[in-house]
């Protein structure tokens, strides 16, 4: 498929997991495609590398504006980078909380405002923002990461809103717990490690987790141009743990 040919893309968060799974199904679609990582070290061509950290505007405005002029402009923004905490409302303090709000949710801000100009040069403008189900769904021990991303579930609907007389479309798709490198962290923490794999397939009524590659389909969905009359969506990813109540197995 080559739908995206002709387009570009920007990709943050991109060197690893879901960012990375969403550059390379990008790249195999037709788009020239870009990554703004922490450490875009394992990135080689075609993908295009560049380091940032999103919790800093002059090295996010520095990596957006080399992008773009590599690239010849950016079609689509995918906000992707994110960091976690754990705990409750009670074990995280203040600075934890900056921290983790700066990285999920200023991170989005950040690139999406020196992303504007190009997106509105665009005639397929799409930014694609990666929120969670912990924005929709109450998951313990996960208060200041869910209020990151219930905060990034209300800002897709109000850049929606702001930029949809420009022609840019905005979306977020909320991933269930994903294979990644990310959850093989969390996982290598557990006391034990299959045990709390086990939980957290059992969590999900399809019995398993999902691969990065199943939301970078969704992201990329979202990006192209074949949804064009799609904005303000929320699309989850998840396995059915948002929406589904199923009864006990046998019960
Ligand atoms: N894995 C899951 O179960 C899951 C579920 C729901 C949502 N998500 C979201 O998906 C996104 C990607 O997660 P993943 O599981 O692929 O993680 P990952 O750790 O595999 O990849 C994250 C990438 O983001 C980069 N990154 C982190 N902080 C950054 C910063 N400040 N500036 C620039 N780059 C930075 C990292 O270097 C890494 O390459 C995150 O926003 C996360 O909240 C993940």
């Amino acid at each position: 498929m080559s739908d995206f040919s002709g387009l570009t893309a920007l990709v943050t968060g991109g060197a690893s997991g879901i960012g990375r799974a969403t550059a390379d199904l990008l790249l195999a679609r037709g788009a020239d495609v870009a990554v703004l990582d922490l450490d875009p070290s394992t990135v080689s061509g075609p993908l295009r590398g560049y380091a940032a950290d999103v919790s800093d505007d002059a090295s996010v405005r520095s990596a957006v504006a080399g992008a773009a002029d590599a690239l010849g402009g950016i079609d689509i923004l995918v906000n992707n980078a994110g960091t976690g905490a754990t705990g409750t409302v009670e074990d995280n303090d203040d600075a934890e909380w900056h921290r983790v709000l700066d990285v999920n949710v200023l991170g989005i801000v950040r690139t999406t405002r020196a992303a504007l100009p190009h997106l509105r040069a665009s005639a397929h403008a799409a930014v694609v923002n990666t929120c969670s189900i912990a924005a929709t769904a109450g998951l313990p021990q996960r208060a200041l990461y869910s209020a990151s991303k219930g905060a990034v579930h209300a800002l897709t609907l109000a850049m929606a809103a702001d930029h949809v007389r420009e022609g840019i479309r905005v979306n977020c798709v909320n991933p269930g717990t994903v294979d990644t490198p990310w959850v093989g962290r969390l996982l290598d923490r557990a006391a034990d490690p299959a045990a709390e794999r086990a939980a957290l397939e059992a969590r999900q009524p399809m019995g398993r987790l999902l691969s990065a590659d199943e939301v970078a389909a969704a992201i990329v969905y979202l990006a192209s141009p074949v949804a064009a009359g799609v904005t303000g969506t929320a699309l989850a990813v998840d396995g059915g743990m948002q929406g589904l109540r199923p009864r006990p197995e046998g019960r």
